[in-house]
């Protein structure tokens, strides 16, 4: 049964969410959520995280079936990681356009003119692409990834300004990088950093590294969905000021009652996030869709690159 006392929880949220629970035992099944889904969504998951951890979650889960409340790569890499479970995706056109970006045959042509470097990728990628690299990284763990490897020229898609952010963080390796960007994160200025100081100036910035450089410069801290949660969460600070999708505020919220969170704009929002529902949640249990697929020799050759970020991690 659900929490009737919750917040989130309306009388018709509280008759889907027994429907899911219902179902979800019927297929063994787990409910994974990324930090940046609806609050109603997040409420019902077996694990919220960020790309890292919920790739660790579904990787070491005994369930049968992974229900994905997130964007196509992150299911695609659950599937992966996990070739024997089925991974469903709820909302079949939720995708990521930074990952859309690069494709496999632009990523093959790159890597021509420049033969002696090692290739990473982002996990915002697709399985096709991570199939053409050495090693995956996240947000999280992206500058450790670039540590680990011996090659000093390293090729880094599709995210430019992770790649900004590394080669600061890491000024040993020449970072070769793709044009590619998060349009939610991309779009956030400087100036929307000094109103938000303006209006806030005893709150510390805390940014996701797919901003642009120059906001990144502005930031008291750097890091994933998680990390950003698990910063604000420690600290003695008692108001921040957010710069990522605004999904992140339902764990803010819920750790930290005592402390004031402001967005850094309010046109944080990711829309393919923002796509999965209850509904749609519900759905995917009871007709089994949408079943994540992915041709043998592209998954063998992804999984070797997933599998290297999580033994360096
Ligand atoms: P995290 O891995 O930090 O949760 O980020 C995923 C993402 O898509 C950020 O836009
Ligand atoms: Fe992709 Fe940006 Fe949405 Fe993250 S926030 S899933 S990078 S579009």
């Amino acid at each position: 049964m659900v929490n009737k006392n919750s917040e989130k929880m309306n009388n018709d949220n509280i008759e889907i969410v027994n429907k899911i629970m219902e179902l979800k035992r019927e297929r063994n099944a787990v409910i994974v959520a990324h930090n940046y889904q609806r609050d109603e969504v997040q409420e019902i998951a077996d694990m919220v995280g960020d790309s890292f951890a919920l790739s660790k979650f579904c990787a070491s889960t005994n369930a049968d079936t992974v229900v994905f409340a997130g964007v196509y790569f992150m299911a695609e890499s659950a599937k992966i990681l996990s070739p024997e479970k089925t991974v469903l995706l709820p909302e079949r056109n939720a995708g990521c356009p930074m990952a859309d970006m690069i494709t496999a045959s632009e990523l093959r042509n790159f890597k021509k003119n420049y033969p002696n470097a090692a290739v990473v990728c982002y996990i915002n990628s697709s399985a096709e692409v991570k199939a053409e690299c050495d090693i995956c990284c996240t947000s999280s763990n992206a500058v450790k990834v670039i540590k680990s490897l011996k090659e000093e020229e390293i090729i880094f898609v599709p995210d430019k300004n992770l790649g900004n952010y590394i080669s600061k963080m890491v000024p040993e390796k020449r970072l070769i990088l793709w044009e590619g960007f998060c349009p939610t994160h991309h779009r956030i200025t400087v100036d929307d950093v000094i109103k938000a100081k303006e209006h806030h100036p005893d709150a510390l910035i805390l940014v996701h590294p797919e901003c642009k450089p120059e906001v990144v410069d502005l930031a008291d801290f750097v890091g994933s969905t998680k990390q950003i949660i698990d910063y604000a969460t420690k600290s003695d600070n008692k108001k921040f000021i957010i710069g990522t999708e605004m999904g992140v505020l339902y764990s803010l919220k819920k750790n930290n009652p005592d402390k004031t969170f402001y967005m850094l704009s309010n046109a944080f929002i990711c829309p393919n996030m923002k796509k999965t529902t209850l509904e749609s949640i519900y759905k995917s249990l009871k007709d089994m869709q949408y079943k994540i697929e992915i041709d043998d020799e592209i998954m063998q050759k992804a999984s070797n690159a997933l599998k290297r970020m999580l033994e360096v991690s």
